[in-house]
């Protein structure tokens, strides 16, 4: 059969700029972090050897456009832009900046930009991160720099890139710095990020600019075990927690009701100001990014809660492993296809059919060079992963669902946060010695598919 996109759909790729970019001057948490507790990190790899992109973003473009990308989307980096997180701006990197997002322009490539992917300023966690409002107005200040430096040539914003990521790694299950375990400190950096959100919204609407702006959530869909009741319900506490704490203030401008009484019952709310409501409200988004890779099933509980024991939102659900599920092994993260499909629809349904694109979905893949054949990757399995995930989707639009284009983790194998260079997700192979980059197998379907604007499937 053949799978035929709508026009001008997006194809690409997303990065960020810690990921990729290498030399840099102002410090952030990572840094900060690898540098007293390198065992953290696979192999003791931080996030100083990444795959060079200060340095070799030209000729990176070129790839870009050798895997017909006709979007890219990578983050601006609060600490290389504005070191200390609130003073002066950094010159270096407004050239830097500059320099790549006319150059995507020039050569075709839309610029997709994220303008906070899990890289806080060292200054600023050192006031408190997220847990400080004082963070939150600084972040806004940066989000306007940027809106006033690029604006005129970046079209599509998005504020943040996986916003409950760092709720989750750092405040809840310990891996991301600053390695805190507390419910309470988790919900107040999750409604300060919100705030933090819709501030930089705010700021883009007074602007009159041109373009778009919006968020990229990694939308894991809950499913129960069964229909019955008590593993529905823990279904939706999932979903509440995960999703819909950032997917309901983003496209309507509300918390949902029942996850605010449930915080409210355990006292686990962070403490409010009257007029954060209205600039929630604001914070309605043009666009949002869908980063999917995996689905969460979940049952109720069989055990007691230990009431001495931490707050978590594992009081409520037990995670499910479902026999046969299929596996990548390698993350340890189940690949369920359909689950893309359902999200659009839950869109569709329930929030209005808002515009979105798949801005991030892909494959890990530990010691992919035993898959190397004549000195280049054959990895079969991830053009399998790519076109199952696209079926689904194409299903999606083929039933009215308003999904714009499909972006894949990621372009050139990078740094991973803590699992470092140890799974490898890109169109092209990074040798981290040499710095050499291989197209992979993945990278020419990619391009072939691209180009087309369709593929073939059985
Ligand atoms: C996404 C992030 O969640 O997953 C990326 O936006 C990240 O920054 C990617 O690199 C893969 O993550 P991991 O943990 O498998 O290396």
């Amino acid at each position: 059969m053949k799978y035929a996109f709508p026009d001008n759909f997006l194809w690409g790729s997303a990065s960020s700029a810690l990921q990729t970019e290498g030399a840099r001057e102002g410090e952030t948490t990572w840094d900060y972090w690898f540098a007293r507790e390198p065992n953290r990190f696979h192999n003791g790899v931080g996030p100083q050897q990444t795959s060079t992109f200060y340095q070799h973003w030209k000729t990176d473009i070129q790839l870009l456009k050798q895997l017909n990308h006709n979007s890219f989307r990578t983050s601006i980096s609060w600490a290389r832009l504005i070191p200390d997180g609130i003073g002066e701006v950094n010159p270096d990197a407004v050239d830097f900046y500059n320099q790549v997002i006319d150059e995507l322009n020039e050569q075709g490539i839309t610029p997709f930009i994220t303008l906070f992917h899990f890289d806080m300023p060292m200054a600023m966690q050192e006031i408190g991160g997220w847990e400080n409002r004082d963070v939150v107005d600084a972040y806004a200040r940066y989000a306007q720099i940027c809106f006033e430096l690029f604006g005129d040539r970046v079209l599509h914003w998005f504020t943040f890139n996986e916003p409950i990521v760092p709720v989750e790694g750092g405040y809840l299950y310990d891996f991301h710095y600053p390695n805190v375990v507390d419910f309470r400190r988790a919900a107040t950096v999750a409604y300060h990020t919100v705030l933090a959100h819709a501030k930089a919204v705010q700021a883009y609407r007074a602007g009159h600019y041109a373009g778009e702006i919006g968020i990229v959530l990694n939308l894991t869909p809950s499913y129960p075990r069964s229909q019955n009741p008590a593993d529905v319900k823990a279904a939706h506490v999932a979903d509440l927690m995960f999703n819909r704490s950032f997917l309901d203030p983003v496209l309507r401008g509300e918390y949902p009701a029942d996850l605010v009484a449930l915080l409210k019952s355990y006292d686990q709310l962070p403490a409010c100001k009257p007029e954060d409501g209205f600039l929630i409200a604001e914070g309605k988004i043009d666009l949002l990014g869908i980063n999917y890779y995996q689905p969460r099933r979940v049952k109720c509980r069989d055990s007691a809660v230990n009431p001495q024991a931490p707050f978590m939102p594992e009081w409520f659900f037990d995670n499910y492993e479902m026999p046969g599920r299929k596996m990548n092994p390698h993350r340890g993260w189940e690949i369920y296809e359909p689950g893309i499909y359902d999200i659009l629809i839950n869109l569709r349904d329930n929030y209005g059919n808002p515009r979105c694109f798949i801005s991030e979905n892909g494959m890990g893949v530990e010691n992919e060079q035993h898959f190397i054949e004549n000195g280049q990757i054959n990895d079969q399995y991830r053009i399998e992963f790519i076109s199952e995930h696209l079926a689904w989707l194409h299903k999606g639009i083929s039933e009215g669902c308003n999904c714009l284009g499909y972006h894949m983790w990621t372009f050139i194998d990078n740094w991973s946060w803590c699992n470092a260079y140890k799974n490898r997700y890109g169109f092209i192979q990074l040798d981290v010695e040499t710095q050499q980059r291989t197209i992979k197998k993945s990278g020419e379907w990619f391009a072939a598919t691209a180009l087309n604007n369709s593929f073939d499937k059985e």
